[in-house]
């Protein structure tokens, strides 16, 4: 964790004047490998990407006044008494679960903006908590930061998500994605080189609440019961689980982990071939011996394979819709959005 980013927040809330105006801005990210592995701590690839959620704001004493321009609703409540909010969003959850989690949360008045798409498995959830968190006076590093947000989101939704979104939200260095690996919180910067393209394509809208997530969670735990944490599990161990659709879901997670390795090494190596053709396992993978695709998702993954310039694509983030990704040559053609990989959230 870096000490500078921690005076760095000391400092911004102890001097911030009231008089003036503040930005806290937080990326989305994209997944590029590692799904479905960051709850058992194993490893993943996300990279924060040029769309994001910003909130402008003034201080105020007393009062979290907050409205959204990209989703309807306010959310106000008085700091003082904690009697519960008026609130007419579905987002003011999230300001809730934020607000709780902050120790001397501080009084404001302002805007939520967001030009990543809701719903899309782009972490916009993610990206809002990390905002929420920096704009009501969060102290701390950006660990502690993301842990605030995962737990958050815990809070807010039921979803008993990992900390890959959370952590690449508040650790990313602009040119890399992060390889984090989700038993230590070990970040390491993968440039991603300039001579590939990264585009993501929205398919079918998504929600992780209701949807077998938290069931697949479950599978995992239960398949450890047999094989101890599946981050460090061998493929050889699964024969020792009875059940045929847990043993597939551990089949998923230790060759995802492995995935995830070789994936960064052939991108530090600009194998891109190489990169493409794990994307394809572990879209295949993710579809098949852990069931969180949709038949949009395997379609729009076979129609970018088939592409010229397409690397390999797989879906990205929980899954059960979203969007998936691809690994392009520059000129290639293909319809979706270029991400850039930017830096991590900051108060402005
Ligand atoms: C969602 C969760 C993450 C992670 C992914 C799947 O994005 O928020 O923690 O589990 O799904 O890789």
């Amino acid at each position: 964790m870096s000490f500078s980013w921690l005076i760095e927040m000391y400092c911004q809330k102890t001097f911030m004047p009231k008089s003036r105006s503040y930005r806290a801005v937080a990326p989305g990210r994209v997944n590029l490998i590692g799904d479905h592995t960051d709850y058992t701590g194993g490893l993943v690839l996300p990279m924060a990407i040029k769309m994001f959620t910003s909130i402008e704001f003034s201080l105020q004493e007393n009062y979290v006044d907050l409205r959204s321009e990209s989703e309807d609703g306010i959310y106000r409540r008085a700091l003082s008494d904690r009697s519960d909010p008026q609130t007419s969003s579905s987002w003011g959850r999230y300001v809730d679960a934020v607000l709780s989690l902050i120790e001397e949360p501080q009084g404001l008045t302002g805007v939520i903006r967001s030009t990543l798409p809701i719903g899309a498995g782009l972490s916009s959830s993610a990206s809002l908590e990390v905002a929420l968190a920096l704009a009501l006076g969060f102290q701390g590093d950006e660990l502690s930061l993301a842990l605030l947000g995962q737990r958050a989101e815990h809070m807010a939704t039921q979803v008993p998500c990992g900390i890959m979104d959370q952590l690449c939200i508040t650790s990313a260095v602009a040119g890399t994605a992060s390889l984090i690996n989700c038993s230590t919180y070990e970040v390491t910067h993968i440039p991603i080189p300039d001579d590939v393209k990264v585009v993501v394509r929205f398919v079918t809208a998504r929600q992780l609440e209701g949807s077998a997530y938290a069931q697949r969670v479950e599978e995992c735990r239960i398949a450890e019961h047999f094989v101890g944490p599946l981050s460090v599990a061998e493929m050889s161990d699964v024969t020792k689980i009875p059940d045929a659709i847990v043993r597939s879901r551990a089949t998923h997670v230790i060759s995802e982990n492995a995935r995830v390795s070789a994936f960064a090494t052939a991108l530090s190596v600009s194998d891109f071939s190489l990169a493409g053709e794990i994307m394809q396992e572990s879209h295949k993978s993710l579809a098949e011996n852990f069931a969180v695709s949709v038949p949009e998702m395997d379609q729009a993954v076979a129609q970018l394979a088939a592409t010229p310039g397409v690397y390999g694509a797989r879906m990205t983030g929980g899954g059960f819709g979203g969007c998936v990704v691809a690994l392009c040559e520059p000129s290639a053609q293909v319809e979706g959005w270029v991400v850039e990989p930017v830096g991590a959230a900051s108060l402005q």
